[in-house]
């Protein structure tokens, strides 16, 4: 055959790798509101910039009729190319091929763009749409599987991993996204559950949707699973590109900075009167986050989840940092087992990466209770104490308003090696709130005031003294355990200053071959 009949062999097919499982499946895709896996890489990445592996393989099953059905590419794309000029790898399942289901080639391409990827050190995405393992594959497809955990394992805190879920993604296939580090899904055409609608009724009786059981709204308010939701593929897609921009390539390298042009003194005068005079009322967080950050932008991580814990990206002086805040305007901002558990590995995920960490806090405590009791608080919340105590990355700590109890501790305090921890002056910093200190400190005496007029007084008394003596950043401060109580318009800038400081700053934990946080 002469060179040009080769060449045109070549594009023969690769035109047929490129439409998948053929153009009816890719019309059905259409149809149910979803995009193909091609379609979806051409959406990620700056154009022209993707460069495919693997078109050519197919599987090698003859089962089941198999050896007269093979399509090439085998059900998944994978392959590199970049986002806003910066590397990635990628995989992206083919729903159109088998239903996307996985088999032992087709993990062995997605193997392939991994090793790859850990090799040079640069993020890596994944795109979910699959009926899971190939059924007619059995075992190789179950082993398939372990060989993608045990590289997202190991990738793990060495580059970025990112899972889109816009599609089926049920049985073992969930472990994989669950392993990395964020997860996106699309609203109404992506679930994620292990076992699907028709074992639990089998099992337990219950009758349930498959949105009910694992829709995109459930992952991202009742679970925690998926950490950001999209309301269709392109959203998605839109938020995979704007994550990537405050990550850095690897664990070796900083996060991208870029320039600013938010003036880094920018005084907010509004922070100055933010907090309400009554302790008990709430305000928002994120005003204060929104204000100090640069263009006030802020990409929230688990905004549906545990919103008295606030996380998520923002950049100060073009630099990325990760912000946790407790929020007052939900259960008072109160740290509980979702709270601490979402602000533990969103902390954990920024050290991995040397992403910088501000945090505000705002905290009233532990939330009491059996419930908390029983469901772990104590293990729960020491997750947290654990991630910020391991954390060597830069940690700005700022209390706006309260600060009790072990929630002080917890929340990057000096003592957990905090680098700068600053209080605005209304900060309150006490083992607990007044009221509860007085009964204690006073129980004896509270019990002999029979005539309640004057017990309410007596209590108004001591709740004031108790006030004047520990609700102020002061006495923290004579210790050293605030560096300075700063006015809170000029927090941008104090902040900025304190990164500008630390961006040399070496800090390193003990050798050992990991620790044991409480999982
Ligand atoms: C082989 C599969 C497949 C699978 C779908 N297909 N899932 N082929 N193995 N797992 C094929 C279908 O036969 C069909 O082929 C085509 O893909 C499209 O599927 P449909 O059923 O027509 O599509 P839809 O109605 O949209 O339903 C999608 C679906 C359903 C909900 C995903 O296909 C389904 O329930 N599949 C099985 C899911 C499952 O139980 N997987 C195993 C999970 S356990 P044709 O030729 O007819 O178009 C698991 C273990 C992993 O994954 C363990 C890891 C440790």
């Amino acid at each position: 055959m002469a060179l040009e009949a080769k060449i045109q062999e070549l594009m023969d097919m690769r035109n047929k790798a490129r439409l998948g499982g053929g153009e009816k499946r890719i019309e059905a895709q259409h149809e149910k509101g979803k995009y193909t896996a091609r379609e979806r890489i051409a959406m990620l990445l700056d154009e022209g910039s993707f460069e495919e592996f693997d078109m050519f393989v197919s599987h090698r099953t003859v089962d089941f009729g198999l050896d007269k059905q093979s399509y090439l590419s085998d059900g998944v794309v994978t392959g590199y190319g970049t986002i806003d000029g910066r590397l990635v790898f990628l995989f992206s399942q083919d729903f159109t091929v088998f239903g996307g289901s996985l088999s032992e080639m087709y993990a062995a391409k997605i193997c392939k763009i991994m090793d790859k990827a850990m090799k040079v050190g640069a993020p890596i995405i994944g795109i979910n749409d699959s009926g899971g393992a190939r059924i007619q594959e059995g075992v190789k497809s179950l082993g398939g599987y372990a060989e993608i955990f045990q590289r997202n394992i190991l990738a793990s805190g060495l580059v970025p991993q990112i899972s889109a879920v816009f599609g089926p993604c049920a049985g073992g296939a969930v472990y994989s996204p669950a392993l990395t580090d964020f997860t996106i899904m699309s609203e109404g055409t992506s679930y994620m559950f292990v076992t699907g609608p028709k074992v639990v009724k089998t099992v337990t009786g219950e009758t349930v949707t498959e949105e009910e059981l694992g829709g995109a709204t459930v992952h991202a308010t009742k679970s925690g699973v998926t950490h950001f939701v999209a309301e269709s593929e392109e959203e998605g897609i839109q938020l995979i590109r704007k994550l990537i921009n405050y990550l850095p390539q690897n664990n070796l390298e900083d996060p991208p900075a870029t320039h600013c042009d938010d003036p880094i003194d920018r005084l907010e005068d509004q922070l100055n009167s933010i907090i309400p005079d009554n302790p008990n009322k709430p305000y928002d967080v994120k005003d204060v986050i929104h204000a100090v950050v640069d263009r006030h932008e802020f990409l929230e991580v688990q905004r549906h989840y545990a919103g008295n814990m606030i996380t998520g990206f923002a950049k100060f002086n073009g630099y990325p940092v990760g912000i946790v805040a407790n929020q007052p305007c939900v259960l008072a901002g109160v740290l509980d087992i979702n709270a601490s558990r979402k602000a533990a590995r969103f902390v954990r995920f920024c050290d991995a990466f040397n992403i910088p960490l501000v945090t505000f806090v705002d905290v009233p405590g532990f939330l009491p209770g059996t419930a908390q009791e029983y469901g772990g608080i104590i293990l729960h919340g020491a997750k947290l104490l654990f991630a910020y105590g391991e954390a060597t990355v830069p940690k700005i700590t700022v209390i706006l308003r309260k600060a009790y109890g072990g929630a002080y501790d917890v929340m990057s305090s000096k003592h957990l090696r905090g680098d700068i921890n600053y209080a605005w002056p209304n900060a309150e910093i006490a083992v607990m709130g007044p009221k509860g200190a007085i009964e204690v400190l006073h129980s004896r005496e509270l019990k002999d005031i029979k005539d309640e007029a004057l017990r309410v007084k007596f209590l108004l008394e001591k709740e004031e003294e108790y006030k004047q003596k520990f609700a102020n950043p002061y006495v923290a401060a004579k210790f050293g355990y605030i560096d300075d109580v700063i006015e809170p318009r000029n927090t941008r800038f104090r902040v900025i200053r304190a990164l500008q400081m630390l961006a040399s700053k070496k800090d390193i934990n003990p050798p050992k071959k990991h620790s044991n946080i409480p999982l």
